[in-house]
């Protein structure tokens, strides 16, 4: 079994951030997102894998990948010059997936489970595809799959108006080598991208086995603000423990379940968990609430924040109170001297900012 973790794509969704950085890097919790990503693979012995990278952001991504043997993994790059479709990746890979079974895995799609079973169900099955699947709420922003009573899935449909179930597509998918031709036969979009979707479709018509596998965990899409702070609240109450590597005053007060990286400081605070605090920050006179995340390097001073992902070295403060929020790298984001009660901004192309 191959892995192929698709790491390229535009990440519009994620912007401002995007501009800077590959959307699967910005960290949940403190880690790239690629990262549990690699762990999943990992548990599942699995070593031949598969990344997908865009021009413009391959060099990151293989900065922090390298050759995979972090995670006992054996990495091969493939540069997919333009984002057409997860089907066009699938066919960018061709060379490297040759006739293997292989798990397509997107890269910015965060599970609550690993992916150990799912394989075995597959290999057992003899299935030609399998699609991870979750019960949502309102299944019409996604594809949605209908299942048998066996568990094959009979049809599938993007963004249905009017939604055969309520179980909609995750990032995981697992095919044996029946996915390239289905691909051959597929034209592009209305999006004019080529869509796994339809390639999938083409394997049913076909009359071949293609299983639904039903996820009883959280599933994670990363790709908007709102779903990305999901993410980090539920990545923090799931695998935060308490540990304290940095330097806390006689002053401040840390309760519950937070990680404090070598480096910090913490004085005259107080920090309630779930939180992480990266290396090298400082939080001075300042209140960190639940369910926050400080990156390496970042200054909170004179200000209390809550429900927050702040990334590397940036600078918060004197901010009475900050919430819900998302913060890029290297950002300033301080009360005004000179007016009081007045705002000053900078803000790049893309940013959202609610006053
Ligand atoms: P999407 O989130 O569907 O696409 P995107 O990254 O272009 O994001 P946005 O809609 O915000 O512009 O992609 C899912 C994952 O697959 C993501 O990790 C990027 C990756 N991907 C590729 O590697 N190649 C592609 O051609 C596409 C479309 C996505």
């Amino acid at each position: 079994m191959k892995a192929l973790v698709l790491s390229g794509g535009k990440g519009t969704r994620l912007r401002p951030l995007t501009h800077t950085i590959a959307k699967q890097l910005v960290p949940v919790a403190n880690r790239p997102i690629l990262g549990y990503v690699m762990r999943h693979l990992s548990e599942a012995d699995i070593q031949d894998t598969g990344v997908v990278v865009a021009p413009e952001t391959q060099d990151e991504v293989k900065r922090y990948l390298g050759n995979g043997n972090r995670w006992g993994l054996n990495i091969t790059y493939i540069t997919q010059e333009r984002p057409l479709g997860l089907a066009h990746a699938v066919k960018t890979a061709r060379e490297f997936l040759q006739d293997s079974p292989f798990i397509m895995y997107l890269g910015d799609n965060l599970l609550g489970t690993g992916i150990s079973k799912a394989i075995k169900e597959f290999q057992e099955h003899r299935a030609d595809c399998m699609i991870f699947l979750k019960r949502v709420a309102d299944p019409r922003a996604f594809g949605v799959a209908e299942l048998d009573a066996q568990g094959n899935i009979i049809s599938l449909v993007e963004k249905p108006k009017d939604p055969p179930s309520d179980l909609a597509l995750v990032g995981v998918y697992l095919f044996s080598r029946a996915i390239h031709h289905a691909i051959d036969c597929i034209k592009p979009s209305w999006r004019g991208e080529l869509e796994i979707t339809d390639a999938i479709q083409i394997l049913i018509d076909q009359g071949k086995k293609v299983r639904g596998e039903i996820l009883e965990t959280w599933w994670l899409d990363t790709g908007k603000k709102d779903d990305f702070l999901a993410a980090n609240t539920t990545v923090l109450d799931q695998y935060t423990i308490r540990s304290i590597r940095g330097k806390v005053d006689s002053r401040s007060t840390i309760e519950g379940r937070v990680e404090i990286e070598k480096g910090a400081r913490i004085i005259n605070s107080t920090i309630r968990g779930p939180v992480v605090i990266g290396k090298d920050t400082l939080i001075d006179n300042s209140f960190i609430g639940p369910y926050s995340s400080i990156g390496h390097g970042t200054v909170i001073k004179d200000s209390v924040v809550e429900h927050v992902v702040i990334l590397e070295n940036s600078v918060v403060r004197g901010i009475v109170r900050l919430e819900d929020s998302l913060i890029g790298r290297n950002a300033r984001v301080s009360k005004s001297r000179r007016l009081r009660g007045a705002l000053r901004l900078m803000i790049g192309d893309h940013s959202h900012v609610e006053i």
